[in-house]
């Protein structure tokens, strides 16, 4: 694999502002002025043929390569300091691609490239690397840039960050970028203003795609690894989902044995079921991608719950799989090469609730109460929901009251 390894750019560039800083303060001494303007001078030059000799040159190096030089790139460096990744012309070359989608196209075009410049950071969300420990329950959410709205309601309802039964929650979005033109450039305004009043997105410069989305989640834990590797347990999921963060405090102060350092990774369980065919579905994975006709068991993509060992174990395992573009199964590929598996959590349901009065009132709190997670709902029935199951006074019969989540 060809990568190419920059030199610390923002660290040159802060150098320069110094010299201009001291500069400006000694314009008093006329002869030590013209040595230091000589001498930034032949400094500027310097940096002109570094940045040439940085253009021409190509490394051949692996990933374990890159994740050592990643190691070294101090940390505000870090964040802008991928560059562009070239898309791969061979794959042109592979059999059948004129006849495949376009965003399959795209997807075999650019699925070697892992690392993209950060455009928002937060490196301080969990209190910095060693005290990240403090974050019990780290919500993960996929949000694409133009979802304002349900960012808004999140924030206000299971996503608030705040002490629940004694722990901490603390919220992020994860997202890419989205439109072309001013609208892309609205929209990352968008993000940049959201920023600034809650702190609380992660942005990479790639396209918010659904065939990105594993992209997006690899990202989101090489973030994690390096700014929030102690936080005990993530909630990963979509911005529509109805996410009883309150309950799942309460079943995972509950796993006895298990305080984040061991595995868990519990959701809608599937299993069984393989690539689908047929072009135009959403889901499309041609041969050309992947050959074998089954999935190795995965939790839906729409809302799961994982130890942050689990979470670590699954990002070390990424490194040697090609990246699959359906995020869910490819977290299922990476827990099978490291010998785990996904469970069972009844209270997941990303294929809805199923109501067994065909009359019930479908928003009915008391379905909802004791669940751990229900896709999907809309922001105004998301924030009327999350104040009624939190209602102290809200009576449920025995006859639509679910199974306590203690006891699934
Ligand atoms: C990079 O690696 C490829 C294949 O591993 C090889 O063909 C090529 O010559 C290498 N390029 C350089 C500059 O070392
Ligand atoms: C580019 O695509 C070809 C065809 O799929 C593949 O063999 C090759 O390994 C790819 N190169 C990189 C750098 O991923
Ligand atoms: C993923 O993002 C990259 C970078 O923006 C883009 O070039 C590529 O087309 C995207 N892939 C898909 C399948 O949308
Ligand atoms: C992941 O890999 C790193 C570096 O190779 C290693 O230190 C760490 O223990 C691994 N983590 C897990 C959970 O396997």
């Amino acid at each position: 694999m060809q990568l190419r390894i920059p030199d610390s750019i923002s660290a040159r560039q802060t150098g320069v502002l110094v010299t201009f800083y001291r500069v400006s303060r000694m314009r008093k001494n006329k002869a030590r002025y013209i040595l230091i303007a000589g001498a930034l001078g032949l400094f500027v030059l310097h940096l002109c043929k570094e940045s040439v000799n940085h253009k021409t040159r190509q490394l051949n190096i692996s990933e374990t390569e890159v994740h050592n030089k990643r190691k070294q790139l101090t940390k505000k460096s870090y964040v802008y300091s991928w560059p562009k990744c070239q898309q791969n012309t061979s794959a042109a070359l592979i059999k059948g691609f004129s006849g495949l989608p376009q965003n399959i196209q795209d997807f075999l075009y650019y699925q070697h490239c892992r690392h993209f410049p950060q455009l928002l950071d937060l490196p301080n969300k969990c209190g910095g690397a060693d005290k990240s420990g403090e974050v019990f329950l780290l919500l993960v959410i996929k949000s694409s840039p133009n979802n304002y709205d349900r960012r808004e309601v999140l924030r206000k309802t299971w996503a608030k960050e705040r002490i629940h039964n004694g722990v901490w929650i603390r919220r992020i979005f994860i997202s890419g970028m989205a439109g072309d033109g001013f609208e892309r450039e609205r929209l990352n305004k968008l993000l940049e203003l959201e920023q600034r009043e809650f702190s609380d997105i992660l942005q990479w410069d790639f396209s918010d795609t659904f065939y990105n989305l594993t992209l997006k989640q690899m990202l989101f834990l090489e973030w994690m690894e390096r700014n929030c590797p102690k936080a005990h347990f993530l909630f990963n999921g979509d911005d529509d989902v109805f996410a009883h963060t309150d309950n799942m405090v309460l079943y995972l102060q509950s796993l006895e044995d298990n305080d984040g350092s061991k595995h868990l990774f519990t959701g809608h369980l599937i299993q069984n079921v393989g690539p689908i065919r047929e072009p135009q579905s959403k889901y499309f994975i041609p041969v050309q991608i992947q050959k074998s006709e089954l999935y190795p068991p995965y939790c839906g993509g729409g809302g799961f719950l994982l130890s942050s060992y689990t979470a670590m174990v699954i990002y070390n395992m990424s490194e040697s799989i090609p990246i699959l573009p359906i995020d869910d199964v490819y977290m299922g590929m990476c827990l099978a090469k490291a010998g785990l598996g996904p469970a069972s959590h009844m209270g997941v349901k990303t294929a809805g609730l199923y109501i067994p009065f065909t009359n019930a009132d479908v928003y009915n709190p008391c379905y909802y109460k004791d669940v751990l997670l229900v896709h999907r709902f809309l922001p105004a029935q998301m924030y009327v929901m999350w104040h009624r199951v939190q209602d102290p006074n809200l009576k449920c019969g025995h006859s639509n009251q679910m199974p306590n989540i203690a006891t699934l």
